[in-house]
């Protein structure tokens, strides 16, 4: 999947009514056809995609919307954690609303060897398969005219990951020039969860002052500090567990990484 920023990867929902048809087997009632096919999202960010009147209630609650998540990635070091993320976020069937900053090109270069002609950020290139078509709107950086620009645009939260120490800065003054900090600075207002995932060693006065402003404002601090206590062998198992505590600190439900002494 390819495109622009702003460019919709819309679920066909045909291919769901039909799929939830078959696994209703000879108990559905007449099929009725999606009467709406317009997303919405209820005051917590779960998007219904669309209605699907006459299927049974367990069907529809084994089938649960997914959640909407605005995620930004700005360009501090730690590329890995945003592709893992992101990744994550995908599979595990979340509405993403994607924004990456024009810097975090160049730290994608650096860290993972790939590169974008400029504004053209490809998620599928970014994560080295192909993404399900609905799953990821992009959004561009410069563009305050999105919908993540609004507080009334509903989503289950926010999270910068990595977060420059330029973003955090900006977050801290509420100056929303950029589109992931207008939009982070909407969850802020309107009291939604926002993560930020900053990076930096080590911190100066003013940093950690703009961390203390973000912390009395709602947001949750979650610094690039990998654990050890899983015993990683690897980048990947060391970077999954920081992102485990991000999927957590969302709210999102999920099955990834190793849990201290929790066998649930
Ligand atoms: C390879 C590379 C690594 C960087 N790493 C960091 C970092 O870890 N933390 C940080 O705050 N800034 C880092 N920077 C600097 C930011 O990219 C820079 O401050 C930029 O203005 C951030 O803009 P953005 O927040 O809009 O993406 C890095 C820059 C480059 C090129």
């Amino acid at each position: 999947m390819t495109g622009r920023p702003g460019d919709k990867y819309h679920r066909d929902p045909t291919s769901q009514f039909v799929f939830l048809t078959l696994i209703a087997g000879c108990h559905a009632p007449a099929p009725t056809p999606p009467v709406n096919t317009n997303r919405h999202a209820d005051l917590n960010g779960t998007v219904n995609a669309h209605r699907l009147d006459g299927i049974p209630l367990f069907i529809l609650m084994a089938t649960q919307p997914a959640k909407r998540i605005i995620m930004g990635v700005s360009g501090a070091s730690g590329a890995i954690y945003g592709r893992m993320l992101l990744d994550e976020l995908e599979k595990l069937g979340t509405e993403i609303h994607l924004i990456v900053s024009p810097t975090s090109h160049i730290v994608m270069r650096e860290e993972l060897g790939i590169t974008f002609p400029a504004d053209r950020f490809d998620p599928s290139k970014f994560l080295g398969r192909k993404v399900k078509p609905g799953q990821i709107v992009l959004h561009n950086d410069a563009d305050l005219a999105a919908g993540p620009a609004s507080g009334s645009f509903r989503s289950a939260g926010m999270v910068v990951c990595p977060c420059s120490m330029k973003t955090l800065g900006s977050l801290a003054s509420g100056t929303g020039s950029s589109l992931v900090t207008r939009a982070a600075d909407a969850c802020l207002k309107e009291r939604r969860r926002l993560v930020l995932v900053p990076r930096e060693t080590p911190l100066n006065l003013i940093h950690l002052r703009n961390m203390t402003t973000l912390t009395e404002a709602g947001a949750v601090i979650l610094p690039a500090m990998p654990g050890f206590y899983h015993r990683p062998t690897t980048i990947e198992e060391l970077a999954r567990h920081l992102v485990l505590k991000i999927l957590d600190s969302l709210g999102v439900e999920h099955h990834i990484g190793y849990r201290w002494k929790d066998e649930g």
